[in-house]
């Protein structure tokens, strides 16, 4: 159906969301388009029209005009009313989820996002929904302030830490859709993407079964997923790779230089207390940036992460 300002928004993903905002930024666009116009024209005009044409031409002393003060005062006022309106009633849909909403747990932390399902799956940067369906989106934050957007589903909310908030939306087409953080937290604020992936109904469902349940496996595939799962790659390569931090590949049983001039060498209580609280002993040449997983993460979970950065070698 194409208006003129189209090319501005990516393509509408969640009509239920989308229309309200698309519609009210359509017309402020083209309203203010009007204005332009109008106004650069009415300017240009009253310029040759009024322009002093000989010595005497006097301007006249005009103190006021009721009809003209009033038209220009009502008529903007209008305008901002219909702005507010339609606004406040695009706002109250936001902010009503559909009760058959299906509720998916965000959390927001330095550099990534965690996802956890009604089921017990769990993802990382990837959120899986069914299509046609409303998805409730709660949101909290680890740490700093972090802010989740989707221009395909024009929602956007801050995730504060201890708070819940939410945003939610439908999507109509099978696909994905990029989620984007609009709150600077940090290095790596504008590497903090993720994917929503939108499926079938019955995909979804599926997809949700083979997912579901808890961690199961060895101590070190439990170590490995969790690794995935806590976002661990964000910093800390698993290839020997470099990053914001150590590789963990071969980090056990090395000999680390820190930052204090000391030295030692890395075993299970130097890895226990970095992940708790990673401020204590930072190896030399990088930055303290890490948060601490301290109440985050079980003593058994951390066991196995150590089990698995044990089999790098
Ligand atoms: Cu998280 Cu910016």
């Amino acid at each position: 159906m194409g208006r003129l300002f189209d090319f501005m928004l990516p393509e509408n993903k969640s009509p239920l969301t989308a229309d309200s905002t698309d519609g009210l930024f359509h017309f402020i666009n083209e309203v203010s388009l009007i204005l332009l116009i109008g106004i650069t024209f009415a300017l240009i005009y009253f310029a040759f029209k009024y322009k002093r044409k000989s010595e005497d031409d006097k301007t006249p002393l005009i103190t006021h005009n009721n009809t003209l003060e009033i038209t220009w005062s009502v008529i903007p006022l209008l305008i901002t009313l219909v702005i507010f309106g339609w606004g406040y009633s695009g706002w109250l849909n936001l902010k009503a989820v559909p009760d058959d909403a299906y509720e998916i747990q965000v959390t927001g932390f330095k550099w990534n996002w965690a996802v956890n399902y009604e089921n017990g799956a769990q993802t990382l940067n990837e959120i899986h929904v069914p299509k046609g369906r409303p998805v409730k989106i709660v949101l909290q934050s680890r740490d700093v302030l972090h802010s989740f957007f989707v221009p395909d589903y024009r929602v956007k909310h801050d995730a504060v830490p201890g708070r819940y908030t939410y945003v939610w939306f439908q999507a109509e087409e099978v696909g994905e859709s990029v989620v984007f953080c609009t709150e600077y937290c940090g290095t790596s604020h504008s590497d903090m993407l993720a994917k929503i992936i939108v499926h079938e109904p019955e995909d979804f469902e599926t997809w949700l079964e083979l997912n579901g349940g808890g961690p199961s496996g060895t101590p070190v595939e439990q170590g490995e997923a969790l690794v995935v799962q806590q976002g661990c790659q964000t910093c800390h390569s698993v290839d020997g790779s470099a990053g914001l931090a150590p590789t963990f590949k071969g980090l056990f049983g090395k000999e680390e230089q820190l930052n204090d001039g000391s030295s030692l060498t890395v075993d299970e209580n130097y890895l226990r207390e970095s992940i708790l609280n990673p401020g204590a002993k930072v190896v030399n040449g990088y930055e303290n940036i890490m948060p601490p997983y301290e109440g985050i993460l079980s003593d058994d979970e951390i066991t196995n992460i150590i089990e698995y950065i044990k089999t790098l070698e």
